[in-house]
């Protein structure tokens, strides 16, 4: 079904900054929409997005991007076939020419790429998931809810960026929400009563300030043993330590705290930690140049963990390949604005799958109302996603499709 025409809006993210959103329309009336989500801690191989630069907005308008797509881009889709997302994610990487895709932005790619599917999937009167997925699209995710803010999503004292509740013991979906709910309601008690801020972050999770960062830890352990779940069981955790922000020419130097470490000294760490507490899963634990030192985790802590690389990877499936040949990490972590399209993105997860790596799917720190990742999750079978705290409207958009996702395929 052809491109009728197509037209980019600026809207605001979870932030409070500028993104963009298209909507694409087809030859049969079909209409499909797209946003651009921003992430906080990028990793520096990611698509850039054009941002305005200047006074307004701090630097961070759109209106640049919201040109290319209402010029170059509608211009080049207009009477392309839809249902050909790989040869319109083309014309559009074509278009950009930059490998970073800087020139026409990867916010404004990928919010177009996104319309695009999301146009096709409703001309072919299809739910996202199976148009982007078919007929094997039948596996809900295991959510990992980020319940503990801090890094650069929070203005509290600690270094590690998330920490997660991961209900892995749920037997459906909707078991994980309320696993991860309660826990969630548990933990705010638990810190109030404690007269511990229960002011929110970036993602919805806690921003509390503590001694350290496996008080977090403890507090969460407390919250599942609170909410009546068995911990390690019915409910374990998870870090995204988003060590890129930590790099410090040879060593890893925690910004917050100011503790210092070499890399040998930070993997002894987190084994101490996963033998202290339930952890299944740490996301970015070194930085994102350091392919050998993921090397290293995965063969020390792989047969226990999930070693997650996110700003490692940055969805890019050359980076998974470089990573694989080596065994560094054991998942990557998908996020699709970080390479700019959808096609590029399920690339992406094809090469996770034939390289025996789990898939995360994952929402950005700046989030739009989008559903779109929920639907990928589904498509490409994903093992787990990651979408924030099971609170606020923008985190909520993602679980809640989830939700209609499961009593569709019930
Ligand atoms: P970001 O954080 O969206 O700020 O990059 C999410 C993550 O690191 O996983
Ligand atoms: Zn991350």
């Amino acid at each position: 079904m052809k491109i009728r025409t197509l037209r980019a809006r600026q809207i605001f993210d979870s932030r409070g900054l500028p993104t963009l959103e298209v909507a694409v329309r087809l030859a049969d009336g079909s209409v499909g929409v797209g946003s651009a989500p921003s992430g906080a801690s990028t990793g520096s191989h990611e698509a850039k997005e054009l941002r305005d630069g200047g006074s307004a907005y701090g630097g961070k308008g759109v209106s640049r991007a919201i040109e290319g797509v209402n010029g170059p881009i509608r211009e080049a889709l207009t009477g392309m076939d839809a249902a050909d997302q790989c040869g319109i994610d083309e014309r559009l990487a074509e278009l950009d020419g930059a490998p970073d895709k800087s020139k026409l932005g990867g916010n404004a790619l990928i919010a177009t790429s996104w319309a695009v599917a999301d146009a096709a999937a409703s001309s072919a009167g299809m739910p996202l998931y199976r148009w982007l997925g078919g007929v094997s699209a039948r596996q809900l995710p295991c959510p990992m809810f980020n319940v503990i803010n801090g890094g650069r999503h929070a203005d509290n004292n600690l270094d590690v960026q998330e920490f997660m509740f991961v209900p892995a013991g749920a037997d459906s979906f909707h078991e994980a929400m309320r696993m991860g709910a309660e826990c969630y309601h548990a933990l705010r008690k638990l810190l109030r009563e404690a007269g511990l801020s229960t002011a929110v972050g970036d993602e919805g999770g806690f921003a509390p300030s503590l001694g350290r960062d496996e008080e977090a830890l403890e507090w969460m352990l407390r919250a599942v043993e609170a909410a009546g779940w068995k911990p390690g069981e019915d409910v374990c955790l998870a870090l995204d330590c988003a060590a890129a922000e930590w790099a410090d020419g040879e060593h890893y130097r925690q910004p917050k705290s100011g503790a210092r470490f070499r890399r040998a000294e930070l993997i002894e760490y987190y084994d101490a930690l996963s033998r202290r507490f339930p952890l299944c899963s740490i996301e970015d634990p070194l930085g994102e140049e350091d392919f050998e030192g993921f090397r290293e985790i995965t063969e020390a802590l792989g047969g226990e963990l999930m070693i997650v690389g996110d700003d490692l990877f940055t969805t890019d499936a050359e980076r998974l390949f470089r990573g694989a040949a080596l065994g560094a990490a054991n998942a990557v972590l998908v996020k699709p604005n970080q390479i700019g399209t959808v096609s590029e993105a399920l690339e992406t997860v094809q090469l996770a799958r034939k390289s025996g790596y789990a898939v995360v799917v994952s929402h950005r720190s700046g989030e739009t109302l989008s559903p779109a990742i929920a639907d990928l999750a589904v498509a490409v079978g994903a093992e787990y996603i990651k979408a924030g705290a099971p609170a606020r409207g923008e985190r909520l958009a993602k679980y809640n499709r989830l939700l209609e996702i499961e009593e569709e395929l019930r």
